[in-house]
């Protein structure tokens, strides 16, 4: 689409997509100059970093100075910071509102002040949720409707960069993924709350019955899509991005028990999130066919048994994380 990038600022890349996007950018294109930005709020963490040799700048994506001075600086912006926690956003939508939202827009102006390539990195959450029963796939032309304010969020945020390549002209392509597992994720999320739950003598816990139905699929395979639209993406297209791994939660849970060596009802069943949205699922044709993009991982219990032996061997990187979110669950009215 464009020249070849050799500076590129990613933001949020302190937060497990990102600095995982940074690991992987820093094995496949040493040549590239990586600044990160990152506000290290409770999500993000420069431990995540270690080694690899990109540039941290601690400051909020919201605000204007800091983000016009870096964004002047690169070829391309890779914009994943944001609040991504559903059950955090609905205990207190408002820094979902002012990161994911003023946070976007305040980049939108700086690219299009500097003319410089934006690759906006979304959820497949914007697009609700689907029955159960039901064969059909979220496609590029699925309707929004976004359950949680953190979805609604997103969905702004993309509604945002779209407007701003219709009316500015700004050079920017869009994805939207689903659920994402590997090393350096968060412990509130679902894959690693339960295996450290495991690690640390707890019982895992499953939202309601647990029939809610997940598309997994392995970070590295979500960053080697974002090169690719990088690459060869058409300006002003969304790209979904998914790896055809549909999995109930109750599925995903057993299989972290049997590989973990705990019994098959070793689990609780909790309260359910309020709004819950029952299954996500993901066409991405357009990215296979007409990007050539293909997914490493095809095969969810090898891309789990890595992760379940990451956490076992960082436990210095989890093990703080770990008791500060356990107090915010136990406040919580669901999980
Ligand atoms: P994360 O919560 O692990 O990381 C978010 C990062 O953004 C953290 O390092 C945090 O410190 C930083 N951040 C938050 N507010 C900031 C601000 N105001 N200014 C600068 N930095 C700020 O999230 P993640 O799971 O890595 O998700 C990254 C992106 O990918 C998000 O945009 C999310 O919506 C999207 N996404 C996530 C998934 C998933 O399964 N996790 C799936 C699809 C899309
Ligand atoms: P999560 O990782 O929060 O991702 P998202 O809400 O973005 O899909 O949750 C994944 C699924 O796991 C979701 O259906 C909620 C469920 N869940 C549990 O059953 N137990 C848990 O402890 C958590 C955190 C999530």
């Amino acid at each position: 689409m464009s020249a070849p990038i050799t500076r590129v600022l990613v933001t949020g890349g302190a937060g497990f997509i990102g600095a995982n996007f940074v690991h992987l950018t820093r094995r496949l294109r040493p040549e590239v100059h990586i600044t990160v930005l990152d506000k290290l709020t409770y999500a993000g963490d420069r431990a995540s970093l270690a080694g690899s040799g990109a540039e941290l700048v601690v400051g909020d994506v919201a605000d204007a100075e800091l983000v016009d001075e870096l964004v002047a600086r690169v070829d391309a912006v890779v914009h994943f910071a944001a609040e991504s926690h559903n059950d955090n956003s609905l205990t207190d939508p408002s820094p979902f509102i002012h990161t994911n939202l003023v946070g976007t827009f305040t980049l939108l102006e700086a690219v299009r002040r500097h003319g410089v390539r934006l690759h906006h990195v979304s959820t497949d959450e914007v697009y609700g949720d689907l029955a159960l029963d039901d064969p059909v796939r979220f496609t590029e032309t699925t309707a929004y409707n976004p359950s949680s304010p953190y979805s609604a969020s997103k969905a702004g945020s993309d509604m945002l960069v779209r407007a701003w390549v219709r009316s500015f002209g700004i050079t920017a392509t869009l994805s939207n993924c689903s659920n994402n597992y590997g090393p350096y994720q968060h412990v509130e999320k679902f894959i690693p709350r339960q295996i450290t739950h495991v690690l640390t003598g707890r019982r895992p816990v499953l939202y309601g019955a647990g029939r809610n139905v997940r598309d997994w699929i392995h970070v590295d395979d979500h960053n080697t899509a974002v090169w690719r639209i990088l690459d060869a993406g058409e300006t002003g297209r969304t790209y979904l991005i998914g790896a055809d791994g549909e999995l109930d939660n109750r599925t995903v849970l057993a299989m972290i028990l049997e590989q973990m060596g705990r019994g098959a009802d070793d689990f609780d069943h909790v309260a359910d999130r309020p709004g819950h949205d029952l299954r996500y699922a993901i066409d991405a044709g357009p990215l296979r066919t007409e990007l050539g993009w293909r997914p490493r991982y095809t095969d969810f219990a090898e891309g789990l048994a890595d992760t379940i032996a990451w956490y076992r061997e960082h436990s210095d990187w989890w093990a703080q994380a770990k008791e500060r979110v356990e107090r915010r669950y136990a406040e919580q009215e669901w999980g």
